[in-house]
């Protein structure tokens, strides 16, 4: 830890464990720093990264004081934090403009993981950090999924305890005025985001997709994003025409019994099947996805199998299901 805090505070990047997903962090008041974050992860610079602090007392340095003024951000740090919940509020000017990618706010979250943590407590800064996967790729919910796709890009991976949650934080934006925006959907299910802020005006869903000459809220919202390297199709009715090589993912074990009946009936030869859980448990399921995800992805790629397809079933909305779902659909998205 005294050796990855002291990378932090010379400039470098660390790849740490968070209870979403592994980060991949710089100290956020030092932009080289963060720009090098930037290069490691090919990710272009209209995407703002994620503040992440240790202790409640660091917002000061990162929010307006018209922002922290707002009494929704103490009423949900205290219902979510530390936890899977960035709140995006009024930035600071000392806040790097690379940071927040030339926006006027900041996204900033209080993880709970203990390593996090410590290393932030360590660096005695901010961390900045994305998800620690190459952009547009699949999140890490492993140190080897980190080194898999950022070998010699950076400094350090720690490793620590699992990433619990296994889909990223839910992302939440305070304006001045108007109901609190969810901007991704995440590791807080939107019910007990919407039960929280229920007698403070709520809170609304922002546009799903991004469109032309509207600038855009969150990047990660952006429709092709979370992809794994072999194109990934969801099937809500008939198995796709054409695929004639294919792995499987299904929500629980009864659909994805179902998926396979499709697949003989079309007569594809399935590689590998999933699914994310036994019966349906979204808690289960987040906490495998993307690790289920590189699995599929790997076993199609070492096989060089040619034109092979990911196929799978839709998630169900609601609670940690809508996040698993997002995820997916993006996954799906792809253009290949
Ligand atoms: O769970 C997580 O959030 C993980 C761990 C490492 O904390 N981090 C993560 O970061 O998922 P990243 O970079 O993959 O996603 C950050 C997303 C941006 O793409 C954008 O959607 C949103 O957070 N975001 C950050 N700052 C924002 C801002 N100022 N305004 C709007 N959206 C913002
Ligand atoms: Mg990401």
């Amino acid at each position: 830890m005294p050796r990855a805090a002291a990378i932090i505070r010379a400039g470098g990047l660390v790849a740490f464990p968070t209870e979403t997903v592994y980060g991949l962090g710089a100290n956020a008041f030092d932009a080289p720093a963060v720009a090098r974050i930037f290069e490691a992860k090919g990710r272009p610079t209209f995407d703002p990264l994620i503040v992440h602090i240790a202790d409640r007392a660091d917002l000061a340095h990162l929010f307006t004081e018209g922002a922290l003024a707002d009494p929704r951000i103490k009423l949900l740090a205290d219902a979510f934090w530390p936890g899977a919940l960035t709140i995006v509020a009024a930035a600071r000017p000392e806040v790097p403009g690379l940071v927040r990618a030339g926006l006027e706010t900041v996204g900033v979250r209080l993880p709970r993981h203990e390593t996090a943590l410590a290393l932030i407590r360590a660096a005695g800064t901010p961390i900045a950090a994305p998800s620690a996967n190459r952009f547009g790729r699949l999140s890490p919910t492993t140190a080897d999924h980190v080194l898999e796709q950022l070998d010699g890009r950076i400094d350090a991976v720690l490793l620590g305890e699992a990433t619990e949650i296994g889909v990223e934080s839910s992302v939440v934006a305070l304006d001045a005025d108007g109901p609190v925006r969810l901007l991704r959907h995440g590791g807080i299910p939107l019910e007990d985001l919407a039960h929280v802020l229920a007698n403070h005006g709520g809170i609304v869903a922002a546009a799903p997709t991004v469109q032309p000459g509207v600038p855009m809220q969150a990047p990660g919202m952006t429709e092709s994003h979370y992809a794994p390297m072999v194109p990934l199709l969801l099937v809500t009715t008939a198995f796709p025409a054409g695929v004639t090589e294919c792995a499987l993912l299904a929500p629980d074990r009864a659909t994805l019994t179902h998926l396979e009946g499709l697949a003989s009936a079309a007569g594809a030869n399935v590689h590998a099947s999933v699914a994310l859980s036994e019966t349906l448990d979204p808690v289960a399921a987040a906490a495998h996805l993307f690790e289920r995800l590189h699995e599929l992805e790997a076993a199609l790629i070492r096989r060089a199998v040619p034109a092979a397809r990911i196929i799978a079933a839709p998630y169900p909305e609601g609670g940690l299901g809508s996040a698993i779902a997002d995820r997916l659909r993006r996954a799906a998205a792809t253009p290949q």
